[in-house]
């Protein structure tokens, strides 16, 4: 296979951008453990008992104690610092990235003109981008996921693929494992048969937790959609340094080009929160429609569907995300119906499929097998962080 230069290592931040990239990523922990515990407190002393006094029993839901917090001064400190946390750390990678953005379209271009893993890239400018990317830079990433600054641009590929890793700095489960990886763990224990032939992954950007899946079953033949050319184009560069043959193409998942009964699997991942429920409806229908019988779909998602913890949970989950990172959809996807879409879409009731799993890497495997198979799972396990997958079987 010939060698082709890994587009990852055209960005090179200097010392005093990794610096800033360390401490954001540690701000951003810290904001997001020490400083929620703080909001937690005032909600605990003050604004639950608040609400008892005023309506005679406690918070229900995550949207009663928004009203309840909003006016609090340690809520309004927390939703500041998590919000310019999060801008930090888009703009602690942007500098890094977009003095090197020839050298980085060049290396892309020349990736996709030696081609060694035989893979493919389709673009097609005539497909419209939905408004829930053009309209708003979804979590507050600039540019979002499509904007192109120069011909040919894989910038906003890279923002994604950097960004996202000052983003889990310091978060172990995204580092060591991940969904993917969680995933095709989960699929082998539990279904020791299911070896799919042909994959397709919907929402793929620059491809993290396919290139994952992909690892567990080397020989699926690949295929993968998003809207976003930049973020195609730094994904199909990738996966020729990474040595993976993957099909992308700019399609809209609610309407792929692909003939029915095509594939054994479909996945997404941190998609579903992003689009809005009467997209993800045509999605999973597209899905049915794309699978073949005996096929599966599943989600990844970082958060369970509303009221599977507490409302304390969905208010601070739901909040967060609806109202200040630009994630408007969060909150009515974590309050829909999940085995409903899957039904309304042809799946039968019975093969809908809705499991949390431990980040496979963080816990032995014996725990991580243990809970796969529904066995009792630690409280330590239970508390920590988890991973929220959705799906169905054809
Ligand atoms: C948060 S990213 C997904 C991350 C990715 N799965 C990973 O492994 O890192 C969401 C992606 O979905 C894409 N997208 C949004 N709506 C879409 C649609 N209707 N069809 C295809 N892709 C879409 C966006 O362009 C973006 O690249």
């Amino acid at each position: 296979m010939d060698n082709v230069p890994n587009i990852d290592d055209v960005v090179q931040p200097t010392h005093d951008e990794h610096s800033r990239q360390r401490f954001v990523s540690v701000l951003r922990k810290h904001v997001l453990t020490e400083f929620a515990a703080d909001v937690r407190t005032v909600y605990d002393k003050r604004a639950a008992p608040r609400f008892t006094r005023k309506h005679g029993r406690a918070p229900k839901t995550g949207l009663e104690i928004r009203k309840e917090m909003k006016d609090e001064p340690a809520f309004q400190e927390w939703i500041a610092l998590m919000q310019q946390a999060q801008y930090m750390t888009w703009w602690s990678v942007q500098p890094a990235i977009e003095r090197r953005i020839p050298e980085l379209v060049q290396v892309a271009r020349a990736a996709a003109a030696a081609n060694p893993t035989g893979g493919s890239l389709r673009l097609d400018p005539s497909v419209e981008i939905p408004k829930t990317v053009t309209e708003l830079d979804v979590h507050l990433m600039p540019g979002c996921f499509h904007t192109e600054h120069v011909t040919d641009d894989v910038a906003q590929g890279a923002l994604y693929h950097f960004g996202t890793q000052v983003f889990s700095g310091g978060l172990s489960h995204r580092l060591r494992g991940g969904w993917g990886a969680t995933t095709a763990q989960f699929l082998k224990i539990r279904y020791p048969h299911f070896r799919p032939a042909k994959y397709l992954d919907l929402g793929c950007t620059v491809g993290r937790e396919m290139f994952s899946i992909m690892d567990a079953f080397p020989a699926a033949e690949t295929f993968a959609v998003d809207v976003a050319a930049p973020a195609l184009r730094y994904a199909h560069a990738r996966a020729q340094a990474l040595g993976k043959t993957v099909h992308f193409s700019q399609q809209n998942a609610e309407r792929l080009d692909f003939p029915d009964n095509s594939f054994d699997l479909v996945t997404t991942s941190f998609f579903y929160h992003e689009i809005s429920v009467q997209s993800g409806r045509k999605i999973a229908k597209e899905a049915f429609r794309v699978l073949k019988p005996g096929g599966l779909m599943i989600n990844q998602e970082m958060m369970p569907v509303a009221a599977a913890k507490d409302p304390y949970y969905d208010f601070t989950a739901d909040t967060w995300n609806e109202f200040y990172n630009n994630e408007p959809f969060v909150g009515a996807f974590r309050r829909q119906n999940l085995r409903k879409v899957f039904t309304d879409a042809g799946f039968k009731a019975a093969n809908y499929l809705e499991i949390k799993l431990p980040n496979y890497g963080t816990w032995p495997d014996a725990v991580f097998a243990a809970c796969v198979r529904g066995e009792a799972v630690p409280p330590e396990v239970e508390n920590g962080q988890a991973w929220f997958s959705f799906g169905a079987w054809k």
